[in-house]
């Protein structure tokens, strides 16, 4: 879209920025009565893979859009954010949301700072961010809890870190009624999670994107063109 802007305190930014629109569903005049929410994430390709948005990041922000009535006051936490666009868009629809990535890289952290400021959140009143080493309990994590609705979006991409995931997931949902939503990408048909769900006490489904598409009037497939992607529910057992 482009390639320089200014954060809100003016600092000089160079890459480029994605939009993403939100509609209502429209009725039979086309009218999409009112509802529009535009996201603007800054991305930095050659920065590193959480410069930029993973195609699973707009499937799960646009389920979330479907569920924007239920979602105004939960306290939501994403993980893995990379550019934290469905927990932008979980902000901008009324929820109280904490970013997280990864404690050892403050760069992205920084740069989801500025993804927070280019859609007009301020850090630290109208959104918390966070280092989150997923496995890693420190005592700051057991502040998190607790929690209504847990995201991640493209978190199941390297199977070593799976039980990390999962052993978090578990930690947060503990005791609660809370639910993790996830998008992932299916990359292998010998990569599976429902061992360490067993292992950590949670059970998932698989959400039915078509019908989701049937009612929200938006076709999820023109989100993620060609590739394999699914909307995962987990709860505790
Ligand atoms: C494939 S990217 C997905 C980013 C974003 N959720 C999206 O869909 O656009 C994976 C993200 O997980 C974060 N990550 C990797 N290892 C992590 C760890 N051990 N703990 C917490 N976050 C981690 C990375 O920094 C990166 O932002």
């Amino acid at each position: 879209m482009s390639n320089a802007y200014a954060m809100s305190d003016g600092r000089p930014v160079s890459g480029q920025l994605k939009k993403f629109v939100f509609r209502g569903k429209s009725s039979s005049n086309g009218d999409t009565r009112g509802e529009y929410l535009e996201i603007i994430i800054p991305e930095l390709l050659s920065a590193g893979y959480s410069f930029y948005t993973w195609p699973s990041a707009p499937l799960l922000a646009w389920y979330l859009w479907t569920q924007r009535r239920h979602i105004r006051g939960l306290r939501v936490l994403e993980l893995g954010c990379g550019t934290g666009l469905p927990g932008i868009l979980a902000a901008k629809c009324g929820a109280r949301v904490t970013l997280t990535d990864s404690v050892a890289l403050p760069r992205s952290l920084r740069h989801l700072s500025a993804c927070c400021e280019a859609n007009g959140l301020v850090p630290g009143r109208d959104v918390q961010i966070l280092g989150l080493a997923w496995g890693l309990f420190l005592t700051d994590v057991h502040n998190l809890r607790p929690v209504d609705l847990l995201l991640a979006s493209d978190c199941f991409y390297e199977p070593t870190q799976f039980e990390e995931v999962l052993s978090t997931v578990a930690y947060l949902l503990d005791g609660t009624d809370a639910r993790f939503l996830c998008a992932y990408q299916e990359r292998s048909a010998d990569w599976s999670v429902e061992a360490l769900l067993k292992k950590w006490g949670l059970k998932g489904a698989v959400l039915d994107l078509d019908s989701l598409s049937e009612s929200s009037g938006v076709d999820y497939r023109v989100l993620i063109g060609e590739r394999t992607l699914h909307l995962l529910e987990i709860v505790p057992e």
